[in-house]
């Protein structure tokens, strides 16, 4: 029996002990062969989140390594004006980014709809434009082709904070699920959203948070986006910037006169574009060949290079904390071609507002006032909404006692809250920010009308 027992022992032993050998083995030719790279490939899956089967995990590392070669060799090259680097797509191959920038046959020519005496002069433009603090955080489209949802509402909450002070974070999943012109994941065109939001108005993001899918145009997010769908664009307009003499100067004077400004190119390249500004890249500038849409929100000059910034719609990992910039006045991948973009914006249907919160008081000063109203169970956030003399004023806080600074004295506000409970919230934009550059200029003192339980 003990004999037995010995033999066992032994037996376990030896398995153990060649076992570990083996593995010692197999870790020292898989060092030889390039052990590291494999590692780079599991720090780089688990960074972004993704997850394959066996067999994809093995065509994918396969890809990956190929594309770090090129991102090595294209950083090796002091040619290259522009960084190239690892994100999301790095183990994606170029037929499936090709796949995923969406080409959607983009609208005719139609004669120049703008009137040009309404827009900055060229002589009076200013050296460098730079709307990043007045435009809503990078968002990420995900493996959803609907870069034109992005644009159109970043062109929307741009004219809308132009005119109306509020910078409201917009839902694209309510253009992406109702733009029946537009083929949602698929592809859409810029300006086909902005008809939508035109007509038919947008909502706040925290009301139809992204589900990056074609979704439906229908059911309780449908519902109550659309009962507060209050944002509408006026006068939505394509320029055809390649048959203009100056599409420089006037894609420059649209952004200066307008806000973001929706753009059209050919972004085959950008896959793993990284950072600089980008004077040459392998993309075509021919209208017919644009498939991506994001926003232009800047332009400037970065030593002697002219360059555009652009917002995009792949997340802060990419680029330049999203963004990304190419030489201006070269029509780079075909940045110069097309501008989408609205002259104008309403509040129109802000009547829906509803008033659910009980205790509003307000404390009346010259140029402010302050909100203060009872606390609602599980609210953490507010929506409030003022009409102060006519002007709209549009934001959330969590705060229950805001002050609202008027910038001059006023006669007459109205005042709105609306708990958003967090079960509502989905994405929820921290972006909405109180601007008080409203002019209301009134000679008289404060009176002070406040309207509740308007239903
Ligand atoms: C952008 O924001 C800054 C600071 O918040 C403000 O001073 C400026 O007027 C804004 N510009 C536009 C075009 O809205
Ligand atoms: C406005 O909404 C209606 C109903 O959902 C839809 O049929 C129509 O196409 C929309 N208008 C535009 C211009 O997209
Ligand atoms: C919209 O276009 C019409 C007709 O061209 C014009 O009269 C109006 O002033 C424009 N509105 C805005 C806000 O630009
Ligand atoms: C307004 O809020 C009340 C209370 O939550 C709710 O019963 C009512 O349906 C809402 N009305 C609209 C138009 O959303
Ligand atoms: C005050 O403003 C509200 C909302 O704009 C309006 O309905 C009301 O008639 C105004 N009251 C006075 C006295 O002007």
């Amino acid at each position: 029996m003990k004999f037995y027992l010995l033999y066992f022992l032994l037996i376990l032993a030896f398995v153990f002990s060649s076992k570990v050998k083996l593995i010692e083995e197999e870790t020292v030719t898989k060092t030889r062969q390039g052990k590291i790279k494999e590692d780079e490939f599991d720090i780089y899956i688990k960074s972004h989140n993704k997850n394959y089967g066996p067999e994809e995990y093995k065509a994918r590392k396969q890809i990956y390594r190929e594309n770090l070669e090129r991102i090595k060799k294209h950083n090796e090259d002091s040619s290259q004006t522009w960084g190239a680097g690892e994100n999301q797509f790095t183990d994606w191959s170029d037929g499936e980014f090709k796949a995923y920038l969406t080409k959607f046959p983009l609208p005719e020519f139609k004669n120049d709809p703008i009137d040009r005496s309404k827009l900055q002069p060229l002589t009076s433009l200013p050296d460098t434009y730079d709307l990043r603090n007045n435009i809503t955080a990078v968002k990420n489209q995900g493996s959803c082709g609907a870069c034109w949802a992005f644009s159109a509402t970043a062109v929307a909450e741009g004219v809308f904070n132009l005119n109306d002070g509020i910078l409201m974070d917009l839902s694209q999943q309510q253009v992406i699920s109702c733009t029946t012109t537009c083929a949602g994941c698929d592809g859409g065109v810029t300006s086909y959203a902005l008809d939508y939001i035109q007509v038919n108005g947008s909502c706040g993001d925290y009301l139809w948070g992204y589900e990056g899918q074609n979704g439906v145009c229908s059911g309780t997010s449908f519902d109550n986006c659309q009962a507060n769908s209050f944002v509408k664009v006026k006068n939505q307009s394509t320029v055809f910037l390649y048959t203009d003499s100056d599409p420089v100067g006037l894609l420059q004077q649209i952004l200066v006169s307008y806000g973001p400004v929706g753009i059209a190119i050919d972004a085959d390249s950008l896959s793993y574009y990284e950072d600089g500004v980008a004077t040459s890249m392998s993309c075509s500038n021919n209208p017919s060949n644009a498939n991506h849409a994001p926003s232009l929100v800047g332009y400037g000059t970065d030593g002697t290079t002219p360059f555009w910034r652009v917002k995009n719609s792949w997340g802060t990992g990419w680029g330049e904390n999203g963004f990304f910039r190419f030489e201006r006045g070269i029509n780079l991948c075909g940045i110069e071609n097309y501008a989408y973009f609205a002259t104008g914006s309403t509040n129109d249907g802000l009547t829906k507002f509803n008033d659910t919160v009980t205790g509003l008081k307000v404390s009346p000063s010259s140029n402010q006032f302050t909100l203060n109203w009872d606390s609602y169970p599980g609210a953490q956030k507010y929506f409030v909404k003022a009409i102060i003399d006519g002007e709209l004023y549009l934001w959330e806080t969590s705060k229950t006692s805001p002050t609202v600074d008027t910038a001059s004295s006023y006669t007459n506000a109205t005042c709105w809250v609306a708990p958003i409970l967090d079960s509502q919230y989905g994405a929820l934009s921290e972006n909405i920010t109180f601007n008080s550059a409203h002019s209301l200029v009134l000679s008289f003192l404060a009176f002070l009308l406040i309207l509740l339980n308007v239903f």
